[in-house]
């Protein structure tokens, strides 16, 4: 007798099936057929360390749009997988190989941090399993990593810190920066793509400092700011960590007598814990807490009820992830074995997002503006727009 159980692999349930059609349906328990149904969506984010509470705002956002939908996208319900990356680029190929052979997902969305995503873009391309970046910017992965199958609902690094930089040159008129950030791409990428952007207007980067990620020892690298003495500092910092840096910041005193700029990750979701020490702040993101558009007013509404706290970028990327997924659904009635068209149709949509309405570069990355925004109170509050309609220029892309 032929047993068929949801444990059995696929590939061999699917060559049974091919070889005894008429007792398939007769063989396959009702609960089997359920999980067949399902659309697998492998969520591989941070749930512990520094980017903690990021991981959980992108998951956070990711299911409000499915719930908006009636928990289905493309008439299919979704079972959710999670891995706990840790933040751990190390440990970033083992984990992402269990959701993709163990669990068999149909698409993968993560992650935070620059080094874990590159590992799973890796995989995610050898496997041709789709893949949506809700936060990590390295720009490798729309650039020359990029692949049909990759797509990214956030921000490449260079892209706000370039924003910056033109703001911090040409607006507010400052000569000689320092900049400083963990030793990793993304701190790494966001601090050249500053220095592009500042240089352009005729600035220049006097010193570049780093520390090993997630350190947040600070103070020898403050005190060595302090001797330099610039007319502005750039910091890469988010989560825990950028919270620790803006208030060790204010507490050395520095921000009295030199600006400290960054992207608006430095501010974005930690202003309640920055409290006094972030006032006034200067960053640039694809998002602000201000935009009072009706869309981003329906959004943070749904967010504060769901979740009883306010969304930040993080939560409108994992959102957005979701949007774009729901897209490339539609377009091929939910299945996802037609990838030639579920991509083509990702990649030609127009995202309804609440940052503001957004299209993907040839690579693959949003086409979005980037705001200037400045805290006030518990507030990033948009101040103006830096760059429109900025796209990464997506350096090593061959698509
Ligand atoms: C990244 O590693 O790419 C990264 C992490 C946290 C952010 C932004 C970028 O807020």
């Amino acid at each position: 007798m032929i047993r068929l159980t949801t444990t059995l692999a696929p590939m061999i349930r699917m060559a049974t099936l091919a070889t005894v059609p008429a007792l398939a349906a007769i063989a396959l328990p009702a609960h089997a057929q359920d999980a067949q149904g399902k659309l697998k969506v492998g969520l591989m984010l941070p749930y512990s360390g520094t980017y903690a509470a990021l991981g959980t705002a992108i998951e956070n956002g990711f299911r409000l749009y499915v719930d908006e939908q009636g928990g289905k996208l493309a008439g299919r319900e979704i079972a959710f997988f999670k891995i706990d990356d840790e933040s751990e680029p190390a440990k970033g190929t083992e984990n992402v190989n269990k959701l993709i052979r163990r669990d068999n997902v149909d698409v993968l969305v993560g992650s935070v941090h620059s080094g874990v995503a590159m590992a799973m873009a890796r995989a995610a391309r050898e496997s041709g399993t789709l893949m949506i970046v809700p936060n990590a910017g390295a720009d490798a992965i729309t650039g020359p990593m990029c692949a049909p199958n990759v797509f990214r609902s956030s921000f490449s690094n260079w892209q706000p810190a370039y924003a910056m930089g033109r703001v911090a040159g040409e607006q507010e008129k400052k000569k000689k920066a320092m900049t400083i950030t963990w030793k990793y791409a993304a701190g790494e990428e966001a601090a050249n793509g500053f220095k592009e952007g500042f240089e352009k207007t005729g600035g220049q980067v006097i010193r570049q400092l780093t520390l090993p990620f997630p350190n947040v020892e600070f103070q020898a690298l403050l005190t060595e700011i302090a001797a330099a003495k610039p007319d502005a500092v750039f910091a890469f910092f988010a989560g825990g960590g950028a919270v620790k840096f803006v208030k060790d910041y204010a507490a050395a005193g520095l921000n009295k007598s030199i600006p400290l700029y960054g992207p608006g990750f430095l501010t974005d979701g930690t202003l309640e814990a920055q409290g006094e020490s972030a006032q006034g702040m200067l960053t640039t993101l694809h998002y602000a807490d201000s935009l009072n558009t009706p869309r981003d007013r329906a959004f943070r509404l749904a967010y504060a009820k769901a979740y009883k706290m306010q969304p930040d970028v993080y939560a409108v990327q994992g959102y957005d992830a979701a949007q774009m997924l729901a897209a490339g659904l539609a377009a091929v009635n939910g299945d996802v074995g037609r990838k030639a068209e579920l991509n083509a149709a990702i990649e030609k949509a127009r995202i309804d997002s609440p940052r503001g309405p957004f299209t993907l570069s040839r690579a693959h990355n949003p086409v979005q503006d980037f705001y200037l925004r400045r805290v006030e109170g518990n507030e990033n509050r948009m101040i103006g727009v830096a760059s429109k309609a900025l796209a990464d220029p997506g350096r090593g892309c061959k698509l």
